[in-house]
């Protein structure tokens, strides 16, 4: 039998990607979803893959999860374990707590449970940059105190923290990546999303949350699992952590807006709300050192400018696709 991956969050922006990735590469797929954000839509090519098995399931449901366990099992043992359901909206997170509590850090712990008792041993975690918090310098893995600003970020940080005390009792081998903002295909959020979302529903003036002058790292989400691969296959400590980002100074918000506008509705006007943050626990900037894992070899081939323009081209055709 093929090899076979547990996806959790398989129907989201990122997941769906992978999913579609790892099926392409001959392996068996199972993905676990509550769709809370996600969409089937992003699965209609893997669901007519004999190699993909859907199981529609909460993570902060810990009463179910062994039993989901045992049928996604059956298709197989599981290799490693990508995690990467969580609330992905930090700002419905600052608003409600209980959101990254129980979709972040309760589905990592019931998750780890669920692992232990099935003795799987490897799991793959998708962290975030906002576990570093405010930093002005360039961030590298050992930057620290790691002092959070949002909601998702800490909880993103606990399931770091339970992951690692996990490799001290059963786990094997963990990898945490720490992503920075990701762009492309399929997004379910995010600032280009955002945008695009607003000038569906209005042309005569564009609203942008901020000043504009935020400036972060955006990587397109081909590379983000070109580096999620090369990661997996070569760190072999118990815990591996390692940023994911491109090289560059990144792209400002007013860059995004401008691009957004030229290519949806040209001529649109652009109105900022004010100064950053933009909202609570937004970090206005922040700058990745990607050099560990460039020691693996890998490197992003798009400035996070190019990765942003690919992005808006790639999200409008959807869009457009949609309503016509
Ligand atoms: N997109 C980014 O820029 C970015 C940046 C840093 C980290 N991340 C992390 O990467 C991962 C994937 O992000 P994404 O952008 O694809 O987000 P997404 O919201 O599109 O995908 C997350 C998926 O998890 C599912 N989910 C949430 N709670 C669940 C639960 N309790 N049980 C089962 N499924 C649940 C959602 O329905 C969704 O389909 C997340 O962990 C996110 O925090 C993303």
């Amino acid at each position: 039998m093929s090899d076979h991956v547990l996806i959790t969050g398989a129907g989201g922006f990122i997941g769906s990607q992978l999913v579609d990735r790892f099926l392409k590469a001959g392996l068996v797929v199972s993905g676990i979803d509550n769709f809370a954000r996600g969409s089937k839509h992003h699965l209609s090519q893997a669901l007519n893959n004999d190699r993909f098995h859907l199981f529609e399931a909460d993570l902060k449901d810990s009463s179910i999860l062994p039993e989901v366990l045992d049928r996604v099992m059956q298709n197989g043992k599981i290799a490693t374990v990508w995690h990467l359901a969580a609330n992905s909206n930090i700002g419905a997170g600052a608003e409600n707590p209980e959101l990254d509590l129980e979709n972040t850090f309760l589905s990592t712990f019931h998750l780890l449970s669920a692992m232990r008792r099935f003795g799987l041993r490897s799991i793959a975690f998708a962290s975030s940059s906002a576990v570093y918090g405010k930093q002005d310098a360039l961030i590298s893995e050992s930057t620290g105190p790691l002092l959070p600003i949002s909601n998702y970020g800490a909880m993103k940080l606990a399931s770091e923290a339970i992951i690692s005390a996990a490799v001290e009792s059963f786990l094997e081998r963990a990898w945490i990546f720490r992503f920075p903002n990701v762009v492309g295909p399929r997004a379910t959020h995010g600032v280009i999303y955002d945008l695009m979302r607003k000038l569906a529903r209005t042309t005569s003036e564009l609203e942008v949350l901020g000043d504009g002058e935020q400036r972060k790292q955006f990587l397109h989400s081909s590379e983000l699992l070109d580096a999620m691969e090369v990661v997996q296959q070569k760190a072999r400590d118990a815990i591996n952590v390692f940023n994911i980002g491109t090289a560059d100074e990144g792209a400002k918000v007013s860059y995004i807006a401008e691009a957004v506008v030229k290519r949806v509705a040209p001529g649109t006007s652009i109105r900022y709300t004010g100064s950053a943050p933009a909202w609570v626990g937004d970090v206005p900037k922040f700058r990745f050192s990607i050099d560990k894992i460039a020691g693996l070899g890998w490197q992003p081939s798009m400035t996070s400018q190019q990765a942003v323009e690919r992005a808006i081209d790639e999200i409008h055709l959807e869009m457009s696709e949609t309503c016509s």
